[in-house]
């Protein structure tokens, strides 16, 4: 019987939603206040989802605290507080959109995480838009 374990963090960060193929103009035309020169913030929340087996020696899917540490030096130490544009390098070349954040930070869980686990990653980019990856209804 499988259950889903969930982990709620926070992080804030600046970006900006560019092109680098498109000129300014076009940016600014598909993209509007999102694209703005100087970047803007933004307070995300994060909800991790584990899903696997409940371990009949703990009782646990996952210890938490194991999933809350993980999150912490995988996820928040490399976002929080950054540029996601100009510090992280995988957004010199991925456009910083809540969907692209969500599939990098879904990788880098991946690599962390043991195989037997389903994840799935939640992104709140503001308390009304957020986006799920992997897509729920295939
Ligand atoms: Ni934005």
């Amino acid at each position: 019987m499988k259950v889903t374990v969930c982990r709620e963090a926070h992080f804030n960060a600046a970006h900006r939603i560019y092109n680098t193929s498109w000129d300014d103009e076009k940016n600014a035309r598909v993209f509007g206040l999102c694209s703005l020169p100087n970047f803007h913030g933004h307070n995300y929340d994060l909800i991790v989802k584990l899903t696997g087996e409940i371990n009949p020696d703990t009782g646990y899917v996952f210890d938490m605290k194991v999933l809350k540490d993980i999150i912490e030096a995988q996820i928040i130490q490399r976002y929080d507080h950054r540029n996601l544009n100009l510090d992280v390098p995988e957004f010199s070349e991925r456009i910083p959109s809540a969907e692209n954040i969500a599939i990098s930070i879904w990788e880098i869980l991946r690599k962390e995480i043991s195989q037997e686990y389903q994840i799935q990653v939640v992104l709140y980019e503001t308390p009304r838009n957020f986006v799920e990856y992997p897509a729920t209804h295939l």
